[in-house]
């Protein structure tokens, strides 16, 4: 697949929850982007040089357009640093240069494979673009996570027949209070399945509480993996993410381009202790 830096236009750049929601049309490369893969925003304007560095963010959904040839896509971001605080100052009618569509797409269930879903803060933003994209018979459960309600954004999405949807919030103020990876366990415990796969997004914290889960439960674990990017497309090595090797070594490879899509087997995770 072709990658490529476009010019887009803003159509929507505005807060939702306590995340931004920024809406783009998009007429090339970026209209063939597939659930996981991410795009590379530079901030900086035509004439301007700062931010040097890009900003990667995933898809979080990938909308029609009202010209047939052309997509809208639409990111869902935490303000931070400075990056994040100018990209919130863009408004409707802005342009924007985004390289894309970076990285690998979810491999998608197979068939007869109950789908599990869990999200962790913003890392709800790869999973809505999966979820839109699976078959609607699939057996799918949806674990939403997340500080408080403010943080649980795009619930209306979510809706189809036969949904198993459950929602956490470290503060109670929405669902279940506690962590999310707490009612997927008794989800599990109650519900025991042979074959399922497991899709996530999220604080690294909760991502390795989930590779624990994957292990006791036998369940086939991708997630969505964040590094610090700087190019995104493989050579500066600023993305190095630790994968284990079949003689039981560590081989460091680049998120940007060998991700942002792990199988949770194959993440050393001893790397990190
Ligand atoms: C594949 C991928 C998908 C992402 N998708 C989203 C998303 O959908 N929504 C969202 O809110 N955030 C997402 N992030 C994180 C997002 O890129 C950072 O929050 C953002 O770059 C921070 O920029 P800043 O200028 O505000 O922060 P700063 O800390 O000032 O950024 C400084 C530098 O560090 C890099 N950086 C900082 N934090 C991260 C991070 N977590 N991941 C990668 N690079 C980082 C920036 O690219 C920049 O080069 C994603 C990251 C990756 C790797
Ligand atoms: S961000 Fe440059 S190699 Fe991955």
């Amino acid at each position: 697949m072709y990658i490529q830096d476009e010019k887009v236009v803003i159509l929507e750049n505005g807060p939702t929850g306590n995340y931004f929601k920024l809406i783009f049309e998009c007429h090339g490369a970026l209209t063939r982007a597939l659930p996981g893969q991410f795009i590379n925003i530079r901030i900086s304007g035509e004439r301007e040089a700062f931010p040097l560095l890009r900003r990667p963010f995933s898809i979080a959904r990938m909308l029609s357009s009202t010209n047939k040839k052309s997509k809208r896509i639409e990111v869902l971001y935490s303000v931070l640093q400075i990056g994040t605080k100018l990209l919130s100052l863009k408004r409707k009618g802005d342009f924007l240069y985004v390289l894309g569509p970076l990285g690998h797409s979810f491999p998608l269930p197979e068939k007869n494979e109950e789908t599990i879903i869990v999200s962790g803060g913003i890392g709800i933003a790869p999973l809505i673009f999966l979820f839109e994209s699976l078959d609607p018979q699939i057996k799918l459960s949806i674990f939403l996570g997340a500080k408080t309600k403010r943080e649980i954004v795009h619930r209306d999405v979510f809706k189809r027949k036969n949904l198993n949807l459950q929602i956490a919030t470290e503060d109670g103020t929405l669902g279940t209070k506690g962590y999310v990876t707490a009612i997927l366990s008794r989800y599990l415990e109650a519900h025991r399945t042979t074959r399922s796969i497991l899709y996530a997004c999220g604080p690294r914290a909760m991502l390795k509480a989930l590779d624990g889960i994957c292990d006791q439960w036998g369940l086939r674990g991708y997630f969505s993996w964040e590094e610090k990017m700087a190019c995104g497309i493989g050579i500066c090595l600023t993305c190095a993410c630790p994968v284990k090797t079949a003689n039981e070594g560590t081989n460091m490879v680049r998120c940007c381009t060998e991700g942002p899509i792990f199988e949770t087997s194959k993440i050393d995770w001893d790397y990190f202790v």
